[in-house]
């Protein structure tokens, strides 16, 4: 059975006080859920509170962003080594958002990459079209370029360590989500070139999320889906009902699937 991968990216919402509420009320309200691995992704200045109450909890801790470098004169910038200092498990790398406002390419995207497998960081990468794109039916090509570009010089030991996540720009904060058919077929496709640069093990192991508008009401149809490993959720991991809500409904829709 499908076991569902749902991490909840916080973007630049939560003081450091509403943070750990939100995680108190998420952790009770999935404290019984084994069916599912579950991430949150709170802004810099929240990890360090939620990592501590998050320290009797199986909820895993990701951060948005980090440099490449261990350390340095880097002002503004957050190291993977920092990040392992406050428990983090995860990293979000090469957000649409981190791609678009501030000039993120995926030659920068690489290195993070890199830096995070070297520190045993998890990256979570971001990939996915703009609607411009998609539009003009590049969509396969766009998404193929990032995946080529941000995994350059990775083994395939290293790969096997990762989890991507299919973002579609159009998507992300509109309310207009990918059908499941959509997703799917660019899961597919991603699940290919996996396969085609580094075998059917490999291929087979690594996540694929999907973000972009998931709710409660559409994750279950997205995770019927045979390539849909799980979703990067955002506005709605803001508030704890709806996304316990998307968790209970993933790791639902995971065992209809085994028994229907
Ligand atoms: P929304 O769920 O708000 O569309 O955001 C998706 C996203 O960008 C997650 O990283």
């Amino acid at each position: 059975m499908k076991k569902p991968f749902i991490a909840g990216n916080w973007k630049m919402f939560k003081t450091v006080s509403e943070a750990v509420s939100l995680v108190q009320t998420i952790k009770a309200g999935v404290s019984h859920k084994t069916d599912c691995d579950i991430v949150v992704c709170p802004p810099f200045t929240a990890l360090s509170a939620v990592s501590k109450t998050l320290e009797d909890s199986s909820i895993d801790l990701g951060a948005q962003n980090m440099h490449f470098e261990s350390e340095g004169a880097f002002t503004g910038e957050v190291s993977p080594l920092m990040l392992k200092d406050v428990r983090c498990r995860y990293v979000v790398l090469g957000h649409s958002e981190r791609r678009q406002h501030f000039k993120e390419d995926d030659a920068l995207i690489n290195k993070k990459v890199k830096t995070a497998v070297k520190y045993s960081l998890v990256p979570i990468l971001c990939i996915g079209e703009t609607l411009a794109e998609r539009e003009s039916r590049q969509f396969f090509e766009v998404v193929k370029k990032q995946f080529d570009e941000s995994l350059q010089g990775l083994t395939g030991e290293d790969v096997s360590k990762i989890v991507l996540a299919y973002e579609p720009v159009w998507a992300i904060g509109t309310g207009q989500t990918a059908t499941p058919e959509q997703a799917e077929q660019m899961h597919s496709y991603v699940r290919r070139l996996l396969n085609e640069k580094y075998g059917n093990e490999i291929a087979s192991r690594v996540p694929i999320l999907y973000g972009g508008s998931v709710k409660p009401d559409n994750i279950g149809q997205l995770m019927r889906k045979p390539n849909v490993d799980g979703a990067l959720v955002g506005g709605a991991s803001l508030k704890a009902e709806t996304f316990t809500q998307i968790i209970v409904n993933a790791a639902e829709a995971c065992k209809a699937e085994v028994h229907s």
